[in-house]
């Protein structure tokens, strides 16, 4: 468990430098990434290479014992090569350049940017990479941010119909995956395929569905290109890449094969006011964020390079990007970081050192003020890393080693798989569809994924966040709820399983290509239950109904469905029916499955009477208290604005709350608003 922060050596006077890094010292920070951003400053002009200020910058950090995480710069290219190069910018789905001055104005298609990217990690990865004070590296930073996944461009057209060459045996089966008959889409030969834009109305949806395939492809081979190179110069040193939130623009399991370590920026007010569709939510979490997206994207994130990840970039205060940007309550900037810690973090990482009074981010806080002295958060660094000494103690009293990787254990998976997400997304009803959707708001399959992870988080359940191709052999209930594609190895995990199963909708009912399944929906999933989807609707907000059903233990429960609705053939008896007649509800053994959306509370209800079926411990945990079980700790977490007295709390294990009594080893059990308390069990 250690902190870090990021850091722009290059904003600020050299004599500045061994100040800050003592600073960084005395207040808890061990780790610093760096150089993220600074091509234009290693390399001035074409060839010119003025290596020695991160020499310079490294050793004075070095010299407070401080660590370092270097990143390619390759997410900042400069203006000389812009110019040696003009095809290398990114063309959006409108044709346009995206142009030099300000970030990540680059297409992953570009054989010559690709080329520039190959000689400037190799440079710096030959000069730096042997360091003694370098402890991982970053490769380039967020993959995709501001929309930068596609590019229009003609080397990204001509790939595209490389790679369509490489995974359709001919034209003909191109032509008929996709399903061109419609329409007159038919291509006579590969190089007439265009890509997915500016057509009148939607593109077919494979072909969209093929793009972004292909997008996630060219990310990969541009991000495996530079790891290469650096695990050449390098060697042992983990190389990482820092991912986003609330982000599906390509497929980041696929990306994830080549790194050691998944980091991601956790920006919990930012997403809230940014991606919450619904008022009530943006009111109530304004200066908290929702209590679970940062827990969401920690677990997704445990799940890509073997359990080891960080947060790269934890918000310190307001950001500067979202619509509005808030100030967080006192004690969020150490609780974000405790919540990490409890997922399963090696570092967390605050972005950043200090506010620059300059540039597009000069209203974005950092631990430092714009004039240097300390903001809220770094007194909060303070305070976590006191909290952090006190937990490697209890580690090493009761000999729990502090390496974390692939230690977690959940009993609870849902499997959220990037490419059904996409399958989705392409024709999301509501009115926001397509490659460029945004995410968030009724029908949409990552926030349907985050509704049920919401519901199995107030039940205090730890969660895996799992993939298509994942071990599902130890967990006790399973929820599928993001594979509309479902691959062999999904299916045939799932026939094995003992685990209760819950199959959300939609699930199984797009092939791999996003046309509908030949034997109707479930797909593949048919063979766990017997039933078939023959006809699915999208509802108008105006829609609800409320059915009743029974829990686990045959007591009478109300749903309240809204959004999508299933009709379903079966012999099976449904566990309760809606106005019209048809059923609601499937189950059949330790499978079950759901055809319709609910509206969160009753989510909420039926998957808590789900997870006691499954023999799962709850615990009744009020809107914003979180628990979360690691190694021998258990967090608890509160998000809310109540006061909730732990020993109280009903479910809770008489271990706990025994624990509680003699083995509190932060905070207590009476606990406050924006405040953690960790016991050990
Ligand atoms: C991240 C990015 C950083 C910085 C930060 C501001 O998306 O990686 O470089 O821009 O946002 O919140």
């Amino acid at each position: 468990m250690k902190i870090g922060v990021c850091y722009y050596p290059e904003h600020w006077p050299k004599s500045r430098w061994p100040h800050d890094a003592q600073k960084m010292r005395e207040i808890g920070i061990s780790i610093v990434r760096i150089g993220e951003f600074a091509w234009q400053q290693l390399e001035p002009r074409d060839g010119e290479l003025h290596f020695d200020w991160l020499h310079e910058a490294i050793e004075t950090l070095h010299q407070q014992g401080l660590k370092t995480v270097l990143g390619t710069p390759t997410a900042t290219p400069p203006k000389w090569l812009v110019d040696k190069h003009p095809d290398m910018l990114a063309l959006d789905q409108y044709g346009r350049p995206r142009k030099f001055g300000s970030r990540r104005h680059y297409c992953f298609s570009s054989i010559a940017y690709i080329e520039e990217c190959r000689r400037i990690t190799e440079l710096v990865a030959r000069e730096f990479g042997r360091h003694p004070s370098l402890i991982a590296w970053q490769t380039d930073n967020e993959y995709g941010c501001h929309n930068t996944s596609l590019s229009y461009s003609t080397n990204a057209q001509l790939a595209f119909r490389r790679w369509c060459k490489n995974h359709y045996d001919s034209i003909d089966t191109l032509n008929q995956a996709w399903g061109n008959a419609f329409w007159s889409m038919s291509y006579q030969n590969f190089d007439e395929i265009d890509l997915p834009e500016l057509t009148v109305t939607e593109a077919n949806p494979s072909h969209q569905l093929a793009f972004w395939r292909f997008s996630s492809h060219q990310i990969k081979q541009f991000n495996k290109a530079q790891t290469e190179i650096i695990r050449k110069h390098s060697p042992g040193i983990p190389v990482s890449h820092n991912f986003m939130g609330n982000f599906v623009e390509f497929d980041h399991r696929l990306v994830a094969e080549d790194l050691d370590i998944a980091t991601w920026d956790s920006y919990p007010l930012g997403f809230l006011d940014r991606d919450a569709q619904d008022a009530q939510a943006q009111q109530i979490w304004m200066r908290t964020g929702h209590p679970d997206t940062a827990a969401f994207h920690h677990d997704l994130y445990r799940g890509l390079c073997n359990g080891r990840w960080w947060v790269m970039e934890q918000q310190p205060g307001p950001v500067n990007w979202a619509p509005h940007n808030p100030s967080p309550l006192a004690g969020m900037a150490r609780l974000w970081g405790l919540e990490a810690f409890a997922h399963g973090a090696e570092t967390v990482s605050y972005f950043r050192w200090r506010q620059a009074p300059f540039a597009q981010e000069m209203m974005h806080t950092g631990l430092l003020l714009s004039n240097g002295d300390e903001d809220w958060a770094a007194k909060e660094v303070r305070q976590l890393h006191e909290d952090i000494q006190k937990l490697s103690a209890v580690l090493e009293r009761d000999k729990l080693p502090e390496q974390t990787a692939g230690t977690v254990t959940a009993e609870t998976a849902i499997v959220f798989d990037y490419s059904s997400d996409c399958a989705i997304r392409i024709q999301k009803p509501g009115g926001d569809s397509g490659l460029h959707a945004s995410v968030g708001g009724r029908f949409d399959p990552l926030e349907w994924t985050q509704q049920a992870y919401s519901a199995l988080r107030q039940l205090g359940l730890s969660i895996d966040i799992v993939g298509q191709d994942s071990d599902l052999s130890n967990y006790k209930l399973i929820v599928v709820a993001c594979a509309s594609i479902v691959t062999d190895t999904l299916a045939s995990n799932l026939k094995r399983t003992e685990a209760t199963v819950l199959i959300l909708p939609r699930s199984g009912s797009r092939t791999k290509n996003g046309t509908l399944v030949d034997n109707l929906p479930p797909g593949p999933l048919g063979e766990l239950i017997p039933l078939t989807i023959i006809r699915s609707e999208s509802m108008p907000p105006a829609w609800q109904e409320t059915l009743t059903t029974q829990d686990h233990a045959g007591n009478k429960l109300s749903c309240t469905s809204c959004d999508w609705r299933e009709q379903v053939q079966t012999s099976l008896t449904p566990a309760g029916s809606f106005s019209d007649g048809w059923g609601f509800l499937y189950k059949h053994h330790k499978i079950y499955y759901l055809n319709a959306w609910l509206e969160s509370e009753s989510l909420l209800a039926l998957v808590s009477s789900i997870s006691l079926s499954a023999g799962l411990e709850t615990v009744q945990c009020n809107a914003g208290l979180r628990l979360r079980r690691w190694k021998n700790l258990v967090f608890a977490i509160n998000y809310g604005p109540e006061v909730v007295q732990l020993t109280e709390l009903s479910g809770l294990p008489e271990t706990d709350k025994k624990a509680l009594k003699s083995d509190l080893i932060i905070g207590k059990s009476t606990l406050f608003p924006s405040d953690a308390a960790i016991w050990a069990v």
